[in-house]
């Protein structure tokens, strides 16, 4: 039985914890619910009532500027209080544990927990631990889901489909939860993902997981539709896995003469924080190629669509 013709709603979890956990009927319905909540931010009244009375508090333990302030916007945006928890700020100082502060404050009537946490894992142990639901905001080096949407919303806004395109994912893929999200949600909508960068940062070990692994970064140029660049950790590089930030942007940095030898069409993309002129020159990063913008636009539009159909599972059970 299809989509289509089931009594039975597409998006029944509480929790958005992983996208590898997704069917590709779940991330096309978060695509499709998206679009329809990106119209709502071109409005003069940016504002719909879909969570109005519901309770919405961020928790970030690690640094953000994007996803940070697109949750607390999306929440606003569907009308619901939001609470931003500041760590510095907060109980943990002294001590107090992430599920006793979590409990804490799910007993002053929140719906929605926001995590982004150092530790792999966080947001599972989390979410078993309290009643409301979870979004995981990105845990460690393990996952990223709203970004892994916004980025295949992206994708599908500019190539009108995902299935069948040839994705490079570029740079520090041993340590980066983007990566991993990315690659599950474009396998899982049938692209064809290529992981580039040197060895110590791109292992052979992780063909094992479906992807393709190439490090040489210019044998492959031709033949991609979507170069995603990922940010580099300078401290790292310069240290024990490549000789030095020099090398690795002259091997593996995407500048315009590298964006000549691609399909005229290809979009090149970052997560941001991006790092001008080591994983993306300058002309290249503002250049008319560029997605990074727009990921940052349509992940507002994600990340609405996620708490509402998060609430409305939640709601429905
Ligand atoms: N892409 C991303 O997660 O950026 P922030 O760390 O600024 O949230």
């Amino acid at each position: 039985m299809t989509a289509e013709t089931s009594d039975q709603p597409v998006w029944t979890r509480k929790h958005l914890l992983n996208l590898a956990e997704l069917s590709r009927e779940e991330i096309v319905h978060v695509l499709d619910t998206a679009e329809s909540f990106k119209e709502v931010s071109t409005r003069s009244v940016k504002k719909v009532p879909a969570l109005r009375g519901r309770v919405v508090v961020n928790m970030f333990f690690e640094e953000s500027t994007r996803t940070r302030m697109s949750f607390e916007l999306a929440a606003q945006r569907l009308s619901a209080d939001v609470i931003d928890f500041s760590v510095r700020m907060s109980s943990t100082k002294k001590g107090e544990t992430l599920l006793d502060t979590a409990r804490n404050i799910e007993a002053m009537g929140v719906d929605i927990m926001i995590l982004r946490h150092g530790a792999a894992g966080a947001a599972y142990h989390l979410s078993r631990a309290v009643n409301c639901c979870v979004i995981n905001a990105g845990d460690g080096q393990h996952a990223h889901p709203t970004q892994a949407l916004l980025d295949l919303f992206t994708i599908r806004e500019r190539k009108g489909r995902v299935d069948g395109l040839n994705v490079a994912i570029v740079g520090d893929i041993a340590h980066s939860r983007v990566a991993r999200s990315d690659m599950r949600g474009l396998q899982t909508l049938g692209a064809n993902v290529t992981f580039v960068g040197p060895p110590t940062l791109v292992p052979r070990a992780f063909e094992s997981l479906g992807a393709r692994v190439v490090h040489d970064f210019d044998s492959i140029l031709p033949e991609m539709d979507v170069i995603n660049m990922l940010r580099i950790q300078k401290e790292r590089i310069s240290s024990s896995v490549f000789p030095s930030l020099r090398e690795y942007v002259r091997l593996f940095g995407m500048n315009s003469e590298r964006l000549r030898r691609c399909k005229p069409d290809v979009l090149v993309m970052h997560p941001g924080p991006v790092n001008r002129g080591i994983e993306l020159a300058a002309d290249v990063a503002d250049g008319p190629h560029s997605s990074i913008l727009r990921q940052v636009t349509n992940g507002l539009a994600i990340r609405m669509a996620v708490l509402f159909l998060c609430q409305q599972a939640t709601d429905a059970a």
